[in-house]
């Protein structure tokens, strides 16, 4: 009765798991410990800036704001002034006709995954390479075609007591004619890895050679929201394709992203927001722009941002330490973004028993069997790993980590 494409959606997504929990959350009733989703803290400074961006807009601007539909590019005035910020501050040769608005960078990866990925006129599937598993859950499915994601584990990297790192794993990792592009998100979500700037320069030669685009997508890195605590740059160019979002400096409800990419790429990412959406909504770029006029946005990201999650995730992964500690478990070193990553590696049960029972108790946590988009086969570990945001108030991830540690001891997990 539905389309194939339809058809994919029978099976409930991770994506569509975790919404509907954030969407429980959201219309109230029970109290519960939601290490579960995305959300960004709630950071006072950037709060009080937002509101004062948002006050400055002049009532007058109503109309234009929404009564009239935008570019479907996006805002102009907002355009050219974010790609002249990023480049006299961030050095990226971006001019306005390099950058385009979209619904969140959700939006954005639909559109640049079937923009490359899919049946190509020659009548071959092309697929997206996903370097490195684990890789975020919202790429599943994104794809029209079946089968469009491709993708290989990481290495396991031992890196001290309690502690473990990814690396892509170079021998296998080969991009040929079969792909369309490369992705990788930077910081990664689920695991606060950042992949360094040698394997990120290894990730561009292999796709330049292949004649491919490598998306970056930088929900949490740089240039803003700048939640990287690992050394790390990123130069654009046009072989390169960023993708932004307003989302983790602590706007998810704006629904904003932003892609910077060569204008060829822009211009049919244009068609594509104007046959979905007709033109972006502009409340994140009108936003944005009132801000930029008083504030150095980049530097809210390094200053005040980037620091917030850098404290956070100290004192997560020291509580971590301090009531898992006396347990064999494993934290992936936390290098960006708003997770923690955990691994167990001899847990009895499939992770998803062990996230059913931390529901049942109140504490929402995404069992790590959803992000591993594009592997061609299960990898065993990832079904031994979750994800907890530390983004929360301390105090209720430390109530999260207490249930965790019960329901582990409960399950005999091994100490
Ligand atoms: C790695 C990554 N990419 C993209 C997104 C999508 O973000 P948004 O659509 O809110 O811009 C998220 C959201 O959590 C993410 O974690």
């Amino acid at each position: 009765m539905y389309s194939q494409f339809g058809d994919a959606f029978a099976i409930k997504s991770g994506t569509r798991e975790l919404m509907d929990d954030l969407g429980a959350i959201a219309r109230g009733g029970r109290d519960l410990i939601n290490l579960g989703g995305g959300n960004p803290s709630l950071i006072p400074a950037m709060q009080a800036m937002f509101e004062r961006a948002w006050a400055s807009v002049p009532a007058a601007d109503w109309v234009s704001l929404a009564s009239v539909y935008d570019a479907p590019q996006g805002h102009p005035a907002f355009l050219e002034r974010m790609s002249e910020v990023l480049r006299t501050q961030f050095g990226w040769p971006a001019k306005a006709g390099n950058l385009l608005v979209t619904s969140g960078s959700q939006a954005s990866f639909f559109a640049l995954f079937n923009l490359f990925g899919g049946t190509d006129t020659k009548g071959r599937l092309r697929q997206i390479l996903l370097p490195q598993a684990p890789e975020y859950i919202g790429y599943a499915q994104s794809g029209i075609a079946p089968a469009m994601l491709t993708s290989f584990p990481g290495l396991i990297e031992h890196v001290a007591d309690h502690r473990f790192k990814y690396r892509p794993d170079f021998d296998r990792i080969a991009v040929t004619e079969r792909h369309a592009a490369v992705c990788v998100s930077r910081p990664c979500n689920p695991t606060g890895n950042v992949i360094t700037d040698e394997e990120l320069a290894r990730l561009r030669h292999l796709a330049q050679d292949a004649g491919v685009p490598l998306i970056v997508d930088c929900a949490y890195g740089q240039p803003f929201p700048g939640i990287v605590f690992a050394p790390a740059s990123l130069a654009w160019d046009e072989d390169l394709i960023v993708c932004l979002s307003l989302s983790k400096l602590g706007l998810p409800g704006l629904r904003t992203g932003l892609v910077v990419a060569k204008s060829e790429t822009i211009d049919l990412l244009t068609s594509i927001n104007a046959m979905l959406t007709l033109a972006p909504n502009p409340v994140g770029a009108r936003l944005m722009l009132a801000l930029m006029a008083e504030q150095d946005v980049l530097a809210l990201a390094r200053e005040v941002v980037g620091p917030h999650y850098a404290a956070a995730s100290r004192r997560a992964l020291a509580a971590c330490d301090e009531l898992l500690g006396h347990t064999d478990y494993l934290a992936h070193v936390s290098e960006g973004a708003i997770f923690l990553w955990l691994w167990f590696p001899r847990l009895p049960v499939p992770v998803q028993q062990l996230y059913e029972r931390l529901k049942a108790r109140g504490v929402l946590v995404i069992p790590g069997h959803h992000f591993g988009p594009g592997l061609s086969e299960p990898w065993p570990h990832l079904g031994q790993c979750l994800r907890l945001s530390y983004a929360q108030p301390e105090e209720r991830l430390r109530a999260g980590l207490r249930v965790l540690a019960e329901e582990l001891r409960a399950l005999g997990y091994p100490g």
